[in-house]
């Protein structure tokens, strides 16, 4: 069990957790929820013990897997390794007695301290260890002559398999998960309900997706201002659980303010006369009844709105046969495309949709002329400005700043009212503007490199994953800011509420090859399932669909 008694943790004057007390037993699953910014990575972090909390003591049991937030972090570690590292007293031990073999002469402390580290290798079960490790790499589909590999070789979704093996390495009794489905395509997001769902331990789990909260959650624990609130159910039963709990306490206070008006009403009339102590009684009762506040809700919205400077030419971007592989840790090539040819016309609002690891995020690469093609070009037209958003965002923020700095360092002659304006609209309004950008939440990062957007007005967007670590408020926002935008937007997203309502143009990337369909989301799943009915491709909008 995680027992969690009298918690508090503030940052300066800002207050996250006042005197919070919980308690997640096993067997139960739950989601740890609330918007971007209200202190779930930071209560994970307190339960793992990497930050201290002001106040309040927690008690855990003896094996804890930790999934981080952030999922590059292990790009230089070995893959083998990085799931060693799940078990950190065996790790420790380990890197430490490699290094003494090191050195060349061994003194007679350190032939000591090589004894103690033997024991404590052979206490955490590092002979097999290795194997273990292995065997748990075996099943998630990286064969042996990868494990020796960097992580930086994996494709997103496979880095991320691994590290849902480091987290469950070593039998722990409780899983922490920071926002696992980030990055995750559906098939990669299925694999993990299921080993969620065989997990016997205490779960607790990070996440804006509502569907996987669902299906995977029998409890949830909801940030609420300050404090945690634990709901029996999945999420959608907490919203519901919400909605009741307020409306009960709208009614109860309509009844009440309907009593007071009476009240009121007779001490206005005989509060001078001779029934004095009936309205003295009546002014009491008054004061019994007073309403029961209703909180604000701690959900805010931002509001992103994208505006261009000037318009770009009417072809946008003309990519010409574009071919580009990989070489494989195995030492084979893998081709992701062979002779692509696109052409983007002003206007567009095209999502580029498909499984991990099939090319989507090499595609806006190539776009945006940071990666170079194997063979074809890409020509970009006319008064071309491209605002780009890649999907490992947080590296292009330069920590050790303050949010309106590293803003203001990309303004050309905006005044501090424009900047200061643009971080309200995303939500760092006041103090908020001071925060280091080194210490911002991942929904909140994500909101100022959208602020950047938003002050440079570029003419062409490409986004890659841009929902990720945004809560349902601001993927609903930045919908909203796309669908109204006059420029040029090319995005990948796993998000179907933001393909469905922005998209002009699909483009799939699949095993079979590259569908370029012109044509709403909704459209272009009517004409999968017509295609799969009829084995042709029929109607005027299939006729756009061409198979590279
Ligand atoms: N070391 C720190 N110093 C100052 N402020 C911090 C620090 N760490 C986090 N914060 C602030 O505390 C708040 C909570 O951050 P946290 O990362 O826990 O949010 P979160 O709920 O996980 O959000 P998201 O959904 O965006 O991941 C944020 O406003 C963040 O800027
Ligand atoms: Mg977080």
């Amino acid at each position: 069990m995680i027992a969690v008694n009298g918690v508090t943790k503030a940052f300066g004057a800002k207050t996250l957790f006042e005197n919070v007390s919980v308690q997640f037993t096993p067997g139960k699953r739950y989601g740890l929820t609330g918007p971007n910014g209200c202190g779930k990575s930071t209560f994970i972090r307190i339960l793992s013990g990497e930050e201290d909390a002001n106040r309040g003591t927690i008690s855990l049991p003896r094996k804890v897997g930790v999934l981080r937030q952030d999922q590059f972090h292990f790009n230089n570690n070995r893959i083998i390794d990085t799931v060693l590292m799940g078990n950190k007293t065996l790790w420790a031990a380990l890197e430490e007695r490699e290094r003494l073999y090191q050195e060349p002469d061994i003194t007679i402390e350190m032939g000591m301290r090589l004894a103690e580290l033997e024991g404590t290798v052979a206490e955490e079960n590092g002979y097999v260890a290795e194997q273990q490790a292995s065997e748990l790499l075996h099943g998630i589909g990286i064969p042996e002559e990868q494990h020796e590999a960097l992580m930086s070789t994996l494709p997103n979704d496979l880095k991320f398999r691994v590290l849902v093996a480091q987290s469950l390495f070593g039998d722990p009794d409780a899983l922490l998960l920071d926002e696992p489905t980030n990055y995750l395509d559906l098939e990669s997001i299925h694999w993990l309900e299921e080993r969620l769902h065989e997990f016997e331990g205490t779960l607790i789990v990070i996440s804006h997706d509502r569907h996987f909260l669902n299906s995977v959650c029998t409890h949830i624990a909801d940030i609420d201002y300050d404090t945690i609130i634990t709901y029996t159910g999945n999420y959608d039963a907490m919203v519901e659980a919400k909605i009741q709990g307020r409306e009960q306490i709208e009614s109860v206070n309509r009844d009440k303010a309907k009593k007071i008006a009476q009240l009121q009403d007779f001490v206005a009339r005989f509060g001078a006369g001779q029934r004095a102590s009936q309205t003295q009684s009546r002014v009491k009762e008054i004061k019994r009844l007073e309403l029961t506040e209703l909180k604000k809700s701690n959900i805010q919205r931002p509001y992103i709105k994208l505006d261009i400077k000037r318009q770009s030419g009417r072809d946008v971007i003309i990519a010409k046969e574009l071919s580009k592989s990989y070489l494989q840790p195995d030492g084979s090539m893998k081709q992701i495309f062979e002779d692509l040819s696109l052409q983007f016309t002003r206007g567009e609002k095209v999502a580029v949709i498909g499984n991990n690891g099939l090319g989507k995020t090499t595609l806006l690469r190539m776009l945006v002329r940071d990666l170079v093609p194997d063979s074809g070009t890409v020509t970009q037209g006319h008064e071309l400005s491209i605002g780009y958003f890649p999907q490992d965002y947080k590296e292009g923020i330069t920590p050790g700043m303050t949010v309106y700095q590293w803003l203001e360092s990309f303004s050309t002659d905006e005044g501090q009212e424009v900047l200061r304006g643009l971080l309200g609209r995303m939500l760092f309004s006041g103090e908020d503007a001071h925060k280091k950008t080194d210490k911002l939440s991942g929904g909140e990062s994500a909101r100022l490199i959208l602020a950047r957007l938003m002050l440079e007005q570029p003419n062409v967007l490409i986004l890659d994953e841009p929902t990720n670590h945004l809560d349902l408020e601001a993927v609903s926002a930045l919908a909203f800011g796309l669908e109204k935008y006059a420029g040029t937007a090319i995005f990948v997203s796993h998000d179907r509420e933001l393909v469905s309502e922005v998209a002009t143009r699909i483009i799939a990337i699949t095993e079979e090859g590259v569908a370029d369909f012109a044509g709403t989301y909704e459209e272009y799943l009517e004409a999968l399932e017509h295609e799969k009915k009829t084995g042709k491709k029929a109607s005027m909008k299939q006729m756009a669909m061409t198979w590279a």
